[in-house]
């Protein structure tokens, strides 16, 4: 079965978290724009060079790069099983684009999930994050630390990393930014009869149980 999951909520409630975890579980591939945009500001192609100053500020890219990025991405081989969206749509129009992409290819979202969480918490998760620059796995220094200091668990002698938009200031700036420009998603996908909230709080493996019962699979 053929599933397009849309992956909803404020920064660090644990959208990647989760969707890796669902992804590898159905075999479904995992279209994180964050993701993609980081790799293209690490190899400092035009996308990265032209994104980069946005990211670090918190604020997001023209909804017109992100739909042409989507849009190739999504119709790519590996995306056939089903794909789990992570960090798309942000916006109405991308939200609207998603769903005339998807038309003309006889598809729809099936589902989005809305994460929640308290702000504070988010704010917390999000200082004490942290990635390995190799692998780009993630920890958290207070609920999944890694075994060794501030060392990845898989390559001893790499110190790991904060990314630039983890301090606290453009954390906040980016919680602004959701709210003003994304949280209107939540109606947008409820008036579809789509939405299915999932509390984020909890261990994250009680929030993975609670998103699986969700998606009912
Ligand atoms: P993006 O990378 O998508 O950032 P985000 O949405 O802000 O999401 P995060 O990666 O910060 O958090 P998350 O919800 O994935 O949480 P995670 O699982 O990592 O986008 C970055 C930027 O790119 C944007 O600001 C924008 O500039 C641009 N961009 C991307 N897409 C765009 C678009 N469509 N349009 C325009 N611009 C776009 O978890 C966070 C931490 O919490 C981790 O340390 C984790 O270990 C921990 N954690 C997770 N779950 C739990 C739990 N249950 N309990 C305790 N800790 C937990």
């Amino acid at each position: 079965m053929s599933v397009r999951v849309v992956l909803l909520g404020p920064p660090g409630v644990g959208k990647g978290t989760q969707g890796r975890r669902l992804a590898a579980q159905h075999r479904w591939s995992l279209i994180s724009t964050g993701e993609i945009l980081r790799d293209a500001v690490a190899r400092k192609t035009l996308l990265g060079l032209e994104a980069r100053k946005r990211m670090d500020s918190g604020l997001l890219v023209p909804d017109d790069v992100m739909i042409g990025l989507v849009r190739d991405r999504s119709a790519e081989d590996d995306s056939a099983a089903g794909f789990v969206l992570d960090g798309f749509p942000r916006t109405v129009p991308q939200a609207n684009a998603l769903d005339s992409m998807l038309q003309a290819r006889g598809q729809r979202p099936d589902a989005a999930v809305g994460f929640d969480a308290p702000a504070e918490e988010l704010v917390r998760r999000l200082s004490a994050r942290r990635e390995c620059p190799v692998c780009k796995r993630t920890y958290n220094l207070v609920t999944a630390p890694p075994q060794n200091n501030q060392e990845c668990d898989d390559h001893p002698g790499t110190v790991l990393t904060q990314r630039e938009d983890d301090k606290e200031e453009t954390v906040r700036k980016r919680l602004q930014v959701y709210r003003e420009q994304t949280s209107p998603l939540l109606d947008y996908y409820r008036g579809q009869g789509r939405l299915r909230m999932v509390p984020a709080t909890g261990p994250v493996d009680d929030v993975y149980h609670s998103l699986s019962r969700a998606l009912g699979c």
